[in-house]
C-alpha cells in the first residue's frame, strides 16, 4: 500500500494557491499583530518606546516603501497627520533615494517591508539614517537586513507570506500603522478624549468581521466572472477608498494581467471620463460616509457612459444599489479601519479572476517576490 505524498499541496493546507490560503489566514494574522499590544485603551510595543520629547521633536514624517507596502503607507498618512498633527509625506523608496529628500534629525523616517530585503528600501533607509532621521522599520520578517539596520522596528508577526501577491502582509501593515499612531499619538498626548478607544475597539472586532467576507467567497467568484474578459477596469474612490482602490487595482493587474487603473473619483472627469464604455467595467468603492454622495455621483457619471459598475459597500447600503449594476457588501465597521476590510473582497476577486483566466496565481510572469536588486 503506498500513499502519495506531496509536500507542496501540504504546505498549501488543502487551499489550491498559497495565495489563497494567506487570503484565509488573515483572520490570524490580524490576531498575532495585535496580540500583547492593547492594555486599557493604551498601546504598547515591546520592541521600543518612545519619550514626549522625542516625538514632540519630529516635524515631520516620511513612510518609504515599494509596491503593496507603499499602498499601506498611503493609508498611514491621513491617520498619522490627524492624530499626530505632523506634516508626513509617502514615497516610494526608488524615488526618495534619488532626489535630495528633506530629511534632518527632526524627522522620523518609517519603512516599510514585507520581506525587510528590497533593495530600494533599504537604501532609502540607509540614505535617511546618514541624514540625521529616526528611523522604524515596519516588517514581517525578524532578523532581516531592514529591521537590522533601523533603528527601530515593529513586526508584523503575520507569518511567512509566499505568493508574489501580497496579502495578509498588507492588512497587517495596515493594523500595525493603526497601532503605531496611536501610540505615538498617546505619547505625544494628541490623541483626541475617546477617539483610542473607538479605533482600538474597532481593530478588535476585524477578525471576526474579515472571517463573515471569507464565509461569503462565492459572491467574489461570481463577481470574477463578470470581469474576466475586460481588457481594461477601471477601480474608483475617495479619501481611504482610493487608497484601497490602488491596491485593489495592483492585485488584479499582477495575478489576472488585466489592465486596472485606479483613480481618484473626482478626478474622472479630468480625462479618464472620455476611456468609460460598456467594455470597462468600473469598481466603485464607497464605503466612507464623508464622501458617499460625492462617489455615488461619480458612479452615476460612468453609468451614464454605459460601463458595468460593481459597488464595494457598507452591508445594510441599499442606496447603492440603485445606481450599480452589482454590489459586494463588507460587514460594518468604522470608517477609518474600513480600509483593512475593504481590500479582502478585491483579493478575492483578483484571486478568481486569475483562476478563471487560467493565470499561474503564485508565479505571475517576470515577478518575483521580493526584488533584491534596484
Ligand atoms: C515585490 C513584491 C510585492 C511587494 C514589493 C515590496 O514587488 O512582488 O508583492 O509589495 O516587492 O516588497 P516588500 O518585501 O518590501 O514589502
Amino acid at each position: 500500500y503506498h500513499v502519495e505524498w506531496d509536500a507542496e499541496a501540504a504546505e498549501k493546507g488543502g487551499f489550491d494557491h498559497f495565495m489563497l490560503k494567506e487570503i484565509f489566514e488573515q483572520p490570524e494574522a490580524f490576531k498575532k499583530t495585535l496580540t500583547g499590544r492593547i492594555q486599557n485603551d493604551k498601546v504598547k510595543f515591546s520592541e521600543f518606546e518612545f519619550t514626549k520629547e522625542q516625538v514632540q521633536n519630529w516635524k515631520k514624517i516620511f513612510i518609504v516603501a515599494c509596491g503593496t507596502a507603499y499602498h499601506s503607507g498611503l493609508v498611514g498618512k491621513p491617520l498619522l497627520e490627524e492624530f499626530l498633527r505632523i506634516p508626513v509625506e509617502v514615497d516610494i523608496a526608488s524615488e526618495f533615494r534619488y532626489r535630495d529628500p528633506l530629511v534632518d534629525e527632526e524627522t522620523l523616517a518609517i519603512f516599510i517591508s514585507q520581506s525587510g530585503e528590497t533593495a530600494d528600501t533599504l537604501a532609502a533607509l540607509r540614505e535617511a539614517k546618514s541624514r540625521g532621521a529616526v528611523t522604524l522599520a515596519i516588517t514581517n520578517v525578524v532578523g532581516s537586513s531592514i529591521s537590522r539596520e533601523a533603528h527601530h522596528t515593529l513586526y508584523l508577526w503575520a507569518g511567512p507570506e509566499i505568493a508574489v501577491a501580497s496579502t495578509k502582509a498588507y492588512t497587517t501593515m495596515l493594523i500595525a500603522q493603526y497601532l503605531l499612531c496611536i501610540y505615538l499619538a498617546q505619547v505625544k498626548g494628541t490623541m483626541p478624549q475617546g477617539k483610542a478607544e473607538e479605533i482600538l475597539s474597532a481593530l478588535q472586532l476585524l477578525p471576526k468581521k474579515c472571517q463573515e467576507i471569507l464565509a461569503n467567497k462565492d459572491a467574489f467568484l461570481e463577481a470574477a466572472r463578470n470581469i474576466k474578459d475586460a481588457q481594461n477596469l477601471f477601480f474608483i474612490g475617495r479619501s481611504y477608498d482610493y487608497h484601497i482602490a490602488l491596491e485593489g487595482s495592483l492585485k488584479l493587474k499582477e495575478i489576472s494581467y488585466i489592465h486596472a487603473e485606479a483613480y481618484a473619483a473626482g478626478e474622472l472627469k479630468h480625462g479618464t471620463l472620455a476611456l468609460i464604455t460598456e467594455e470597462t467595467p468600473v469598481i466603485a468603492i464607497a464605503l466612507q460616509q464623508k464622501t458617499y454622495d460625492k462617489t455615488l455621483s461619480n458612479v452615476k457619471e460612468v453609468k451614464a457612459r454605459d460601463a458595468f459598475v460593481i459597488g464595494l459597500a457598507m452591508e445594510g447600503d441599499t442606496e447603492i444599489l440603485k445606481t450599480v449594476d452589482k454590489v459586494l457588501y463588507i460587514p460594518k465597521i468604522d470608517d477609518i479601519v474600513s480600509p483593512v476590510l475593504a481590500i479582502v473582497p478585491l483579493q478575492l476577486l483578483a484571486y478568481y479572476a486569475a483562476c478563471e483566466r487560467g493565470c499561474n496565481v503564485d508565479q505571475p510572469r517576470n515577478l518575483a517576490k521580493s526584488v533584491t536588486v534596484e
